[in-house]
């Protein structure tokens, strides 16, 4: 099998072929994930919801990041795989932010990293890629600053916003991000930013315009039924078919039918 590399998908972008990534935290979730044919996947750290169970992603830590990623990493043949670094682990200082880099792609054999925000940790951006570490940016709703927002409805619908995610934008081609996501934000200003930048915009609430699309792969699967948010489509209902499967095991193991003669020994 061929590899995807930052190259295959920025050649991607260049023929416009969208590009598609979905997150992954374990082992046997990404070997599914990267069997079915994404070229990216994203161990983000959603992990602190959909794994943890927390409010935020504020509480992972870097050695929970490495411990997704590294299994997630031993599961994967073809896809690239991206990390995200946690809240508090670039955000001091650029050295801070390339040993936090640097821990990652060691300690789990990733392929790069995500980290959220623009101009704010552009000195962070610039040491992690001067280490020749492959970064992608994330704009628009980044939920490491949910507390700052206070709510997770869309961005930048003011003017003055767009323009800065625009001005954002433009700063991570600039200084050699491979990609970057766009989180919950105007359609519109989705297309404005695509088609302004040459690296590869990858969408979440973000519309169509975007290069390639994203999202936590238990949301795709209706894992959770309660999270369904105008951006999200349920391509399976896993929790009716987990549940069915587990109330069927329950009921046989019950009613003496499980397990049968030719399934002891
Ligand atoms: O952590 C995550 O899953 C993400 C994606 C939704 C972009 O950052
Ligand atoms: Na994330």
């Amino acid at each position: 099998i061929k590899r995807i590399t930052t190259h295959v998908i920025q050649e991607m972008k260049n023929r416009g072929e969208k590009i598609t990534c979905l997150t992954a935290y374990d082992y046997s979730m990404a070997g599914i994930v990267d069997a079915a044919g994404v070229e990216l996947i994203l161990v983000g750290d959603s992990a602190s919801n959909v794994m943890a169970g927390h409010e935020t992603t504020l509480p992972i830590t870097i050695d929970q990041m490495i411990y997704h990623a590294s299994s997630v990493v031993r599961a994967v043949k073809r896809a690239l795989v991206v990390v995200d670094l946690p809240f508090g682990s670039y955000q001091g200082n650029s050295r801070e932010a390339l040993n936090s880099a640097i821990r990652i792609m060691k300690e789990s054999g990733a392929h790069a990293v995500k980290l959220e925000g623009g101009l704010e940790v552009k000195d962070s951006i610039t040491r992690i890629l001067s280490a020749g570490v492959p970064v992608m940016g994330h704009l628009g709703l980044t939920p490491q600053s949910i507390y700052k927002f206070g709510t997770y409805t869309v961005r930048a619908k003011q003017e003055a916003e767009a323009q800065k995610l625009l001005e954002d934008a433009k700063m991570l081609e600039e200084v050699g991000c491979f990609s970057m996501v766009l989180e919950k934000i105007p359609s519109k200003l989705t297309k404005q930013v695509s088609e302004s930048v040459n690296i590869p915009t990858i969408g979440i609430g973000a519309g169509p315009h975007a290069d390639g699309q994203v999202l936590v792969i238990h949301d795709l699967l209706g894992i959770n039924k309660a999270f369904k948010p105008r951006f999200l489509r349920h391509y399976a209902d896993l929790n009716g078919v987990m549940t069915d499967a587990i109330t069927n095991y329950i009921s046989d193991v019950k009613g003496k039918s499980f397990p049968n003669e030719s399934e002891s020994y």
